[in-house]
């Protein structure tokens, strides 16, 4: 947890009181466990909110401004809430325009506000911090106003204001899991019901460890897009096969795929067959963890860095490297990428007593080739996005 006095204090020199309701919040990064590509062909997944977050204080304004300083980066910017347009320049102020756009809409009354945050998970590393940025200020600026947004419906408004303000067409994973994770659990989301279940992870003897390539996602929304219209194109070709309605690859079984992917283009069929083979991958892992069985879920996580880094093609060299370096290493039971891909972090299930050892193979290895130092963080499942107490 950062330091929330320091970061009061840091406010109090910034802005002058005024005297109205003000309030102190935070909401995490998030680590997908298994279940990459699939939120949006209304499938299933399995992340887990990790031990970095967002923390944001704000106090509301007498007027309709919001003034807001991004700790980290040292920038300020004030916008109007009755005058959102996107910026060229500055653009993380985007998630927060966007945010208070979409609240709007969706008939809640906002106040002008003074706003700081400070920022611990990595930028452009695969872990959820715009998502983090988009939910810390849609429960800032809901709280300061006493608007009670309930966290499913804050997810998808800052999912909205992702696909329709900052231009990405992301699904819902990471918003969902910044509002609604749970200490000591990875959540089973079924991404087309909405429906979650809390499964178990307190690692007694075994722990998550993130390995961040510090390669950035520079294809990532192109390819990203690309990659959802394959999707699409495949939806097309099964809903003309089978009698069946198919309104997402969710709905495609693999015998269906294996009976038909002979006629669909190759590459179609090998995105189509990620997608459909890593809906059952998930629910196969949900199973291995409620049976406490950590090592026939590490194989399933291997299975699923094969079938991204093959099929669906959105793994990198570095990435890959770092999931074969942590596969020689005694202790691991699995290793893939985590989140979008080309670049970000891999995500590691390892018994806990080789963790030092993880840790010099994987910078050894990883600087011997790479010439990169990678990042190394060790965390357990935390909980969503919450009000901070202030002192
Ligand atoms: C990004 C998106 C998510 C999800 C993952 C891939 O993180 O924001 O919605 O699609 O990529 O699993």
């Amino acid at each position: 947890m950062q330091d929330l006095n320091k970061l009061w204090k840091i406010f109090k020199n910034k802005f002058t009181d005024t005297g109205l309701t003000k309030g102190a919040f935070s909401a995490p990064g998030r680590a997908n466990l298994i279940g990459e590509h699939t939120d949006y062909n209304d499938g299933f997944v399995l992340p887990m909110a990790i031990e970095k977050e967002i923390v944001m204080l704000g106090q509301l304004r007498n007027d309709r401004k919001v003034r807001v300083f991004d700790f980290g980066y040292n920038t300020e910017i004030v916008f109007s809430l009755d005058k959102l347009i996107p910026l060229r320049k500055n653009t993380w102020a985007n998630y927060l325009m966007g945010v208070v756009d979409e609240i709007q809409k969706a008939g809640y009354v906002l106040q002008g506000a003074n706003l700081i945050f400070r920022s611990n998970i990595p930028r452009k590393a695969g872990l959820s911090s715009s998502a983090a940025l988009e939910v810390v200020t849609a429960l800032t600026m809901a709280k300061l106003k006493s608007s009670d947004i309930k966290p499913l419906e804050m997810a998808y408004l800052c999912r909205r204001a992702e696909n329709n303000f900052v231009g990405v067409a992301c699904g819902i994973m990471d918003q969902y899991i910044s509002c609604l994770g749970q200490k000591n659990h990875a959540l089973f989301i079924d991404c087309r019901s909405n429906n979650y279940e809390p499964i178990p992870f307190k690692g007694h003897n075994y722990q998550i460890v993130i390995c961040n390539s510090k390669i950035q996602r520079s294809l990532v929304n192109s390819e990203y897009n690309k990659r959802r219209e394959e999707c699409r194109i495949a939806v097309e070709f099964f809903n003309h096969k089978l009698t069946s309605e198919i309104r997402a690859l969710r709905d495609v079984t693999i015998e269906e795929f294996k009976k038909y992917q002979r006629q669909l283009p190759e590459t179609i069929a090998r995105r189509a067959r990620h997608v459909i083979s890593e809906n059952y991958r998930v629910q196969a892992g949900v199973q291995a963890l409620r049976e406490e069985n950590f090592s026939a879920f590490g194989k399933l996580m291997v299975e699923s860095h094969r079938s991204l880094k093959n099929d669906y093609e959105v793994s990198c060299a570095e990435l890959d490297l770092l999931v074969d370096l942590a596969l020689k290493q005694e202790g691991v039971l699995g290793a893939r990428m985590t989140g979008a891909g080309f670049g970000g972090c891999t995500v590691n299930l390892l018994r806990r007593e080789y963790i030092d050892a993880f840790e010099k193979t994987i910078r050894q290895g990883y600087k011997k080739i790479t010439g990169i130092n990678p990042d190394i963080y060790l965390t357990l499942p935390t909980e969503g996005a919450k009000v901070l107490e202030l002192r």
